[in-house]
């Protein structure tokens, strides 16, 4: 052993980890230093997530040791490891929308800290917690009447609350708008600033980039190397990540010859729901993609859902090839060709239980109808198609899908709806929690679909991708369209100056 280095917070090494048929972490070391944030990336399955439930205690490791502060760290459970000080916040925050902020706060600790309950007492420690967050917000509200952004600082706040060493984020911005991102950063650099060691895990580049100060890469259950960020560009990042040379990614060609002579597939004429979304105009032709832009919650998902029967229009029309429809259910939207892909892959869609197979003949079972039962066989060489389509990592169709990592279950979604053979598909922020190389190979597989005559709209918050996919771009505000951008004009800050146009409310 080398002498003990008082900054060196935690350092674990040779870390290994077997599930079934796979070798998630395969002789891992990872340094954490003090007063640093430190991002671990890599693709889809690489094995970040494992690490760090190995870190945590959800995970027993099944070789490697774990030093905290130079003392051996082996906790049994998450509630372990959090007594040491090693706190993480999930994506799917674990709190309880029906107790108050305070209770959500505290709850499980009070009687540690203060020998006996006074809510006085919790009531301004939580508030204490938060303002060190710089938030200041009632907390004897219900925790449920507060948006996602809050609920994620309060889960923070409830994490660094005690004598907390390492925060650990899990994807935590995928659902969080600029605003908040920003907002939650600035929290991530006090808490830096204040002593804490962050682990931060994100897919997104630019974020990583510009929050954090070193980076491990993992892949295939791997260590590939640590390095400084700003001594590492993107595209050599990238490259490790992916264990080659990256090209896939360039700018893919604009199919010049216009669409729009295409024969029309769905046609929106002022169609629109009170308090959901504004009567809107949309025509998608054939073999076309039509991207939507706009903020989180500017209403593009909202734009779906009346267009896959999620909600039904109370205005305007909808006509499918001329035909005019009504969608009252998604069931009709399915029966007429349309699959859509929603954005939050644990609300809508998997079932945990079910294997890959499973799920990805879920929706073309439900649209032969129940009775007329697909054979195994059938089943099995559809699932191996998609499995090798999408490239999504698992030892085998039978696997259950929650054994998957985040990305590779986003995969399986989106394979269940390409079985139905759509003529339209709606693609709602599919490459949420996906990696750079996966979200390629998943643009690049829609694209060619539409070659083939398949019609897309895709949403996304990353205005590069809506570009780089989309012959057209519909940009929502405040629940309304707002305008149409096509051609030239097809550019980012174009878009964005669209989207940031003083609307005559509060800016
Ligand atoms: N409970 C489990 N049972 C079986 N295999 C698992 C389990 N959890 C993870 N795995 C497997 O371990 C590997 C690593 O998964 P992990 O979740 O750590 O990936 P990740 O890097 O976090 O990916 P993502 O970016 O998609 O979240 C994957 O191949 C995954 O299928
Ligand atoms: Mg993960």
């Amino acid at each position: 052993m080398g002498k003990p280095d008082a900054d060196i917070v935690l350092h674990m090494s040779g870390i290994n980890m077997n599930f079934p048929g796979v070798k998630a972490l395969d002789n891992v070391d990872f340094t954490l230093r003090r007063k640093e944030i430190h991002s671990i990336m890599g693709e889809n399955g690489a094995g970040k997530s494992t690490l760090i439930k190995v870190l945590t205690g959800v995970n027993k490791k099944d070789g490697g040791t774990m030093l905290l502060e130079g003392a051996d760290f082996n906790p049994g459970s998450p509630l372990e490891a959090r007594q040491y000080g090693v706190n993480s916040v999930y994506q799917e925050i674990n709190l309880c929308d029906n107790l108050s902020v305070a209770e959500n706060i505290y709850a499980g600790r009070q009687k540690t800290r203060f020998g006996k309950i006074s809510w006085k007492q919790i009531t301004s420690s939580a508030e204490e917690a938060l303002r060190r967050l710089n938030i200041s917000i009632d907390v004897t509200k219900l925790l449920g009447s507060y948006p996602v952004a809050i609920k994620q600082m309060i889960a923070i706040a409830r994490a660094v609350d005690m004598h907390s060493r390492i925060l650990i984020l899990d994807e935590p911005t995928s659902s969080l708008d600029r605003p908040e991102v920003e907002q939650l950063f600035s929290t991530i650099r006090k808490l830096r600033d204040d002593g804490l060691s962050v682990i931060f895990i994100s897919h997104f580049l630019d974020q990583v980039y510009e929050l954090c100060d070193r980076v491990t890469v993992l892949r295939n259950g791997r260590l590939i190397g640590e390095y400084v960020l700003q001594e590492l560009p993107r595209l050599e990042l990238i490259s490790k990540m992916v264990g080659k040379d990256f090209s896939s990614l360039k700018k893919r060609e604009k199919n010049a010859a216009g669409k729009e002579q295409n024969e029309v597939l769905i046609e929106a004429k002022a169609l629109g729901k009170k308090h959901v979304v504004e009567p809107f105009d949309l025509t998608v032709h054939k073999g076309e993609t039509l991207g939507f832009a706009g903020l989180l919650g500017s209403g593009r998902t909202e734009v779906a859902n009346l267009l896959f029967g999620i909600e039904e229009a109370d205005n305007g029309e909808l006509l499918l090839k001329k035909h005019r429809k009504i969608f009252k259910k998604p069931r009709d939207a399915i029966n007429a060709l349309i699959a859509f892909c929603p954005e939050d892959r644990k609300k809508n869609g998997l079932i945990h239980d079910l294997s890959v197979r499973e799920n990805i003949i879920l929706a073309m079972q439900a649209k032969q109808g129940i009775f007329k039962y697909l054979p195994l066989k059938k089943q099995a060489e559809i699932a191996a198609e998609y499995i090798r389509k999408l490239g999504i990592i698992t030892p085998g169709a039978d696997m259950p899908v929650k054994n998957l990592s985040g990305g590779n279950q986003q995969k399986v979604i989106l394979a269940r709806w390409l079985v139905t053979n759509p003529a339209l598909l709606i693609l709602d922020e599919p490459t949420r929690g996906i990696d750079v190389a996966a979200k390629a190979e998943i643009m690049n597989l829609a694209m060619r679909l539409c070659d083939e005559g398949m019609s897309l709209i895709f949403i996304s918050s990353e205005i590069e991708e809506v570009i780089r996919c989309s012959d057209r771009v519909a940009i929502m505000r405040d629940r309304k369209k707002i305008a149409e951008i096509t051609g030239e004009d097809l550019e980012e800050e174009k878009i964005l100056k669209t989207i940031a146009a003083d609307s005559g409310g509060a800016a």
